[in-house]
């Protein structure tokens, strides 16, 4: 059988590669840019199978011009881009592609960490301007790293990889989520609630997916709670933190500094956020390493290739369609 498959943006091999071995035909955004909302409802229009990126937001009016689709597989592993109950009711298979960007996602958290206490981004833009006035004593002073606590909120593989990290550095790790996390538990990380993880932590680390429970979870209130010398690190999703009541807890010293990757509305930024001088800005960067990139693109190609060959994809998110069409 002959399946048309749409891939919806320009991503590395090996993915269009395994994808174009079984499919009769490949309809492709081949520019490195999302499409419009009418591109993306005319491409995937007719198709058995999609794959999409988190720049793509599949809602069923999406899901409804793919009319037919067996499965949208989404290169990320975040997957609050699609909307999951409208694609189980019209029996679509949705899939993700965790694990293979835990480490580098870990990596960039430290990234921030450090980049955002030490003062590296703005020591940088000092040296390039030439207002370098020789050592003092008092010159961009930051925060210590070495020995303070971490906060993790969220439990999953990319806090334990960031908290196996945290252990060079001899920090005391707390960490928060639904559930207690024996690979946190077994490096001596202490679950604790909320409000403790706020309050005694010097660097508040993000790693909750976005859902309806986790949007704004850290809102003005939440912050308030932070200590004037901590730090937020965000890796997961923008909208997890209220970015207007960031800035202004930023420009009023209210916490110390924010390490961002992710924003409430990307690629924008919350008006002031680009002036706080305590923010480290990143542009969504925590998966965006070659290898990393390249594994992505191979799994969300794999989940899809199965479903097409009639196999359980790996990946599953609704398995409750998989019991539905066997
Ligand atoms: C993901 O996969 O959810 C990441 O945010 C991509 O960088």
């Amino acid at each position: 059988m002959s399946h048309r498959v749409a891939i919806t943006r320009r991503i590395p091999e090996p993915g269009p590669s395994l994808v174009a071995a079984v499919a009769g035909e490949v309809v492709a955004n081949h520019d490195d840019r999302p499409l419009t909302r009418d591109e993306l409802l005319s491409l995937v229009s007719g198709c058995d199978a999609v794959l999409c990126l988190l720049t793509d937001t599949i809602d069923s009016d999406v899901l409804d011009a793919a009319k037919g689709c067996k499965i949208v597989a989404n290169m990320a592993v975040g997957y609050n881009n699609i909307d999951l109950a409208a694609a189980t009711a019209r029996g679509i298979l949705v899939t993700n592609t965790p694990g293979v960007l835990t480490e580098c996602t870990a990596d960039l958290t430290w990234a921030l960490i450090l980049g955002v206490a030490r003062r590296v981004a703005e020591g940088d833009v000092e040296m390039r301007a030439g207002r370098f006035p020789g050592w003092g004593p008092l010159y961009m002073l930051g925060g210590d790293v070495t020995g303070k606590t971490l906060g993790l909120i969220g439990p999953g593989r990319i806090a334990t990889a960031v908290a196996m990290r945290a252990r060079g550095f001899d920090m005391k790790i707390l960490y928060h989520g639904r559930r207690s996390s024996p690979s946190l538990d077994a490096i001596g990380a202490e679950a604790v609630d909320l409000f403790r993880l706020l309050a005694e932590s010097d660097f508040v680390s993000l790693h909750v997916p976005l859902t309806s429970e986790t949007h704004h979870l850290i809102d003005a209130k939440a912050l308030a709670r932070m200590k004037p010398s901590s730090y937020l690190i965000n890796t997961a999703r923008g909208p997890v933190v209220d970015e207007k009541a960031l800035v202004k807890i930023l420009r009023e010293g209210g916490i110390a500094g924010a390490g961002l990757d992710v924003y409430e509305d990307e690629p924008a930024m919350a008006p002031g956020l680009a002036d706080c001088p305590n923010a480290l800005l990143l542009p969504h960067l925590g998966s965006a390493t070659q290898g990393t990139r390249a594994a992505m693109s191979r799994i969300a190609a794999e989940n899809l290739v199965a479903v097409l060959s009639g196999c359980k994809p790996p990946n599953l998110l609704n398995p409750e369609v998989w019991r539905e069409t066997t």
